[in-house]
């Protein structure tokens, strides 16, 4: 009999996607949502973790939980109530789950697994990090060591957390905030263009979580993000090229984005280059491991103008 899935941040990018591939693989799927929207096949529940509220009845006849809830990094600037709000998000909620859990011993739930982010490493250059690599030390990193901290304190269960670089889809924000002004003829690299951007097409990192929920020896952290991660200017040319689009325009100087983004300018120039040989060799194969497949298949049909 195949299990049931609660996934917290079901109805996002990665959750919407998840949620197809484990309905289409048979499984149940439930959501935590702090909306009510059905969502055909799923079973929405609410909670809302700032209020410490949930539906108790989220976790019956649960085997596993997938945690990617969690406030946007990049939609608004980062005040101290917004930084607050995308560290708790992540952390408060998790705990919301577990303390239920605790409440209900007789609970099926054996497995964890949560989204994380390359974020925790910091800037790094050139280094190769790999998950025994040291975590950084700025705001990207704190979130993800909190974040990883709450998940690790599920009790007697088995913990997964994926540290998920750039995820490319035509749905995906990240992706459209850098081709959009590539397709504006105005696109250029960031900062130095230096910095590397670890980044996994959609369908893989959806595979991924399947996969973690399947692998029953899997734990711990892993990387999860393709073999070849890409300087910010290679991505930035790999894009304008898919897009038959020339790129003319100066590069934006780091300066310019700190001063126009503050301490969010990390986001786009930190510099990671992970390793995902951890994930390799526990048996998952990559479908999209070269820019050139991944934009292919995200630009199929799409026309340049
Ligand atoms: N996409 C990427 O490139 C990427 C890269 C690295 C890591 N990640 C991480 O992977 C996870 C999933 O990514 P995603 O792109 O699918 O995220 P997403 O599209 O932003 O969706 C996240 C979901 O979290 C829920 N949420 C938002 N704010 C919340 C809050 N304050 N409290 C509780 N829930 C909240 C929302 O669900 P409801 O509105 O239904 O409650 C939302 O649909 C996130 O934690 C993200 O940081 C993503």
């Amino acid at each position: 009999m195949k299990k049931t899935i609660l996934i917290t941040g079901g109805s996002g990018l990665i959750g919407k996607s998840l949620t197809e591939l484990l309905l289409q693989s048979g499984y149940e799927v439930f959501h935590l949502s702090r909306n009510h929207r059905a969502i055909p096949g799923v079973k929405v529940f609410r909670w809302a973790p700032e209020e410490n509220e949930i539906d108790t009845a989220c976790i019956q006849g649960v085997q596993a939980i997938v945690h990617l809830a969690g406030e946007n990094i990049g939609a608004r600037p980062w005040t101290n109530d917004r930084k607050k709000k995308i560290i708790e998000s992540r952390t408060q909620s998790i705990r919301l789950i577990y303390n239920l859990l605790e409440k209900h011993p007789e609970h099926q739930v054996q497995s964890v697994i949560s989204a994380s982010a390359v974020g925790i490493y910091g800037d790094r250059g050139d280094e190769i990090l790999t998950e025994t690599s040291s975590p950084g030390s700025d705001f990207l990193a704190i979130t993800c060591k909190e974040w990883e901290r709450a998940v690790d304190e599920a009790k007697g269960l088995r913990v997964v957390k994926l540290r998920t670089g750039v995820v490319l889809s035509n749905a995906a924000s990240a992706l459209q905030k850098m081709d959009k002004p590539v397709k504006l003829g105005m696109g250029s690299s960031l900062g130095s263009g230096k910095q590397w951007m670890p980044w996994i097409h959609l369908d893989d990192i959806t595979a991924l979580y399947l996969f973690a929920l399947e692998n029953e020896t899997l734990t711990g952290a892993f990387n999860a993000a393709t073999s070849n991660p890409l300087t910010n200017i290679d991505l930035t040319r790999a894009i304008a090229s898919h897009l038959n689009k020339s790129l003319w325009a100066p590069a934006v100087p780091a300066f310019i984005l700190r001063v126009i983004l503050g301490h969010m300018s990390a986001i786009v120039l930190n510099s990671t280059k992970t390793s995902n040989g951890k994930i390799k060799e526990a048996g998952f194969r990559f479908k999209f491991d070269t820019i050139d497949q991944a934009l292919k298949n995200i630009y199929a049909g799409e026309k340049s103008s």
